[in-house]
């Protein structure tokens, strides 16, 4: 499948044939050409841009807007990959006129391939519609970053014991609704492997863990995490395969010592006032 567009229905045939789905976040006209260019199969443009992007604590304050202007850099970028919108926070609870309507917009002006949005059974209805009209789905269930104020954090969902026990029956019951509803793909965020994995083993449905184990049909992780582009605590699950942030500091802390030194610029970097011969 390497080198060929991913499209919606590849997605099935890889968790069909074993294949793992590997999806990453992006923003952004440049991460998303190298990450469509190294071979990631999905690029979410993820509401996660509220916080690596815009410095927010939460994803809550993402607007449709936003998103569009996201989506279009990130669209522009890609050959291969597929790219999928999120909705953000209200753009799809009020009404399923107002999900079809935000949907549509991710779609139409930002040039998504799908959209994804946050919940359940509580959801479900919202999904069908959505798929009625051909816009494909990506559920997102477990820690659901838009319930902060619900969760009381960004918890683990899901355990035996615990806080967010209880909840382990209610989100085997949302993924089996999403199914039902026709979503392509599910995000696992913030449960437990096992619970992670007999969601994955129960579904025909692939799962894209983040935070949710190995057994999952696919992983993603926020680019800014896993290329170690932020200074902020890292969460368990992230393995950081990059130091662009110390990379970035260096080649800015270089850059000014140059010019405070009278470096740079050297004479090649300075245009002669006759034109060169070719
Ligand atoms: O918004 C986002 O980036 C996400 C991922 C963390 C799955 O939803």
């Amino acid at each position: 499948m390497t080198g060929e567009k991913i499209r919606v229905p590849d997605l099935a045939r890889m968790k069909a044939r074993k294949r793992k789905i590997a999806m990453l976040t992006a923003y952004d006209y440049p991460f998303a050409r190298i990450f469509d260019q190294a071979g990631i199969d999905v690029l979410l443009v993820g509401d996660t841009l509220g916080m690596v992007v815009q410095g927010r604590d939460t994803t809550l304050p993402v607007t449709v807007d936003e998103m569009i202007y996201h989506l279009r850099m990130v669209t522009r970028a890609c050959t291969r990959a597929l790219v999928v919108g999120d909705m953000p926070f209200l753009s799809y609870q009020v009404s399923t006129e107002d999900a079809l309507r935000n949907a549509g917009r991710l779609v139409k002006e930002g040039g998504a391939e799908a959209v994804k949005l946050e919940g359940g059974v509580t959801v479900a209805e919202t999904v069908r519609r959505l798929v009625e009209v051909d816009i494909p789905v990506m559920g997102h269930i477990g820690l659901t970053p838009q319930s902060i104020h619900r969760m009381g954090g960004f918890r683990v969902q899901g355990r035996r014991e615990g806080r967010a026990a209880g909840c382990r029956e209610r989100l085997l019951e949302d993924a089996a609704a999403l199914e039902a509803a026709g979503v392509f793909a599910m995000v696992l965020e913030g449960m437990p492997a096992e619970l992670a994995a007999e969601i994955t083993e129960r579904t025909s449905v692939p799962t894209i863990g983040i935070g949710a184990g190995p057994e999952c049909d696919g992983q993603v992780l926020v680019m800014h995490d896993m290329l170690g582009l932020t200074q902020s605590r890292k969460p368990r699950f992230v393995k950081v395969y990059g130091a662009l942030f110390e990379a970035a500091a260096s080649a800015a802390s270089a850059y000014a010592r140059e010019v405070r030194e009278g470096a740079f610029p050297a004479p090649e970097h300075c245009y002669p006032a006759k034109e060169l011969s070719s």
